[in-house]
């Protein structure tokens, strides 16, 4: 029973990726490898989770793609913007993230993806050397090219839709700043001045993607949809914008545990967070300035699951700190720990040790691959602005804070808030069962 209003997903859709890195190389063999038969998208929501519909005697639970029209995979063709001008097979062979056994047999499609030149300023990203950059642009001639290059990569290849998503390097922090970000006009104005300060690249491919009509998505912690101007740009185009930070390791972790003290109304007087990682990822964010967006990123999560002022017994003024440590021999295999100091009855204090021995990429690639899928679905069923239903995907979810909305961090209200919309777009009543 698929809902008329959505259209279904004819043709090719192209995924145009910024940033050819771990995630990305990691995410697009996959996609090959899955195509050819030769491996599994754990980890995939579309790909393995199923939804109820309807209830008693009428439930059934169904994949989203007998619910919904979704791209199949055999429909998608990938592109690339990035710094270093690495195709997707070498991209891949230097990340180390997969064994070659796991590369080679899709070496010719990964060799066939070429980056195209980055909208680049090594301010926002001083780690970096790559000289794969268009030289000389000014912001907005940086959004001209890349509006080209989308419309090229869409003719060229026979596309009927594109979406474009972030998984590049994380860049310093962009603070709100009313008079660049607050209206679309102010920050037209601002890419025409060349207002390099405010104008981050990535709200260049954010830009671009939107008015050339592409959904955009965020996977860095970057603020670059997270302001006005942006969900007005997203108004007028009738695109989907979804960000930000990919969830994928502790945050995960986090968005799921922290309901357990929660839920069973336990105190918290401290949440530590620390991790080491060795990949370029962990290099950029090696830089203060970079690692701020990822830190303000990080501990947005636990404040709106244990909300002081619902229950100042309980949480008013934990102690909550997250770190990043730069640490080569781990590559990709991030390990996180996390100390978390809670109280129960009388205030008698307890402790809780995780250590999650992580792969990065591995866990990043199905959201940014169901993230895609999932964004050119919610353009098709007509829906625009912040998409707040893949905020389960995130570990710091767009919400209007202009009118007062909160976050939604709590992982399994956010799982309820994407059944919902899957539910609703494939013409199914919502609902808030769990199961
Ligand atoms: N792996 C995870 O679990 C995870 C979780 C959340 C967020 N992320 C974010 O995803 C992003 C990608 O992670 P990664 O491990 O693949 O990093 P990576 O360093 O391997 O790849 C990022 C790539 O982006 C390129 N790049 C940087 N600025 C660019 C620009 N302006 N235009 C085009 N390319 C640009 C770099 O040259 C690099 O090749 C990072 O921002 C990371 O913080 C990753």
């Amino acid at each position: 029973m698929t809902n008329q209003r959505v259209k279904i997903a004819d043709g090719k859709l192209g995924i145009m990726v910024v940033g050819l890195g771990a995630v990305t190389s990691t995410f697009m063999t996959g996609v090959f490898m899955v195509r050819k038969g030769l491996a599994k998208p754990i980890g995939s929501m579309i790909e393995y989770d199923k939804i109820r519909v309807g209830k008693g005697s009428e439930k059934q639970y169904l994949s989203y793609r007998e619910i919904v029209p979704i791209t199949e995979l055999k429909d998608i063709v990938f592109g690339a913007w990035d710094v270093y001008p690495v195709d997707a097979y070498r991209s891949a062979m230097y990340a180390e993230v997969l064994k070659e056994k796991d590369i080679e047999p899709v070496k010719d499609e990964l060799a066939a993806i070429v980056p195209m030149k980055a909208a680049f300023d090594k301010n926002f990203a001083k780690r970096l050397d790559g000289d794969n950059v268009m030289e000389g642009k000014t912001r907005w001639e940086m959004v001209e090219q890349l509006r080209d290059d989308i419309r090229t990569f869409k003719q060229k290849n026979g596309c009927a839709r594109i979406v474009v998503a972030w998984a590049a390097s994380t860049e310093i922090y962009v603070p709100y700043n009313e008079s660049v970000h607050g209206s679309l006009s102010a920050l037209e104005s601002a890419m025409k001045a060349d207002d390099k300060e405010h104008i981050a690249p990535s709200m260049c491919y954010a830009y671009a993607a939107l008015s050339e009509g592409a959904p955009f998505i965020m996977g860095a912690p970057n603020t670059t949809v997270d302001i006005p101007a942006m969900w007005e740009l997203a108004e007028k185009t009738k695109m989907p914008i979804t960000g930000k930070d990919f969830k994928t390791g502790q945050t995960l972790v986090k968005s799921g545990f922290a309901p357990i003290i929660g839920t069973r109304c336990l105190g918290l007087s401290g949440w530590f967070s620390t991790n080491i990682l060795g990949n370029r990822d962990g290099l950029v964010l090696d830089e203060p300035d970079n690692f701020r967006t990822k830190e303000v990123s990080k501990l947005s999560t636990l404040e709106s699951i244990l909300v002081p002022k619902q229950q100042p017994d309980l949480y008013t003024d934990y102690c909550h700190k997250v770190r990043i440590n730069y640490y080569p021999p781990r590559n990709d295999n991030k390990e996180g720990w996390d100390n978390i100091d809670i109280f129960g009855w009388m205030g008698y204090p307890m402790q809780i040790k995780i250590n999650f021995l992580c792969r990065d990429s591995i866990l990043a690639a199905p959201p940014l691959l169901d993230l895609c899928l999932l964004s050119d679905l919610a353009a098709r069923a007509g829906r625009y602005g912040i998409q707040r239903f893949l905020s389960f995907y995130l570990k710091s979810p767009m919400h209007d804070y202009t009118k007062g909305e909160v976050p939604v961090n709590h992982l399994f209200q956010q799982y309820v808030m994407l059944k919902n919309a899957i539910r609703e777009m494939g013409g199914y009543e919502a609902d808030e069962e769990i199961d």
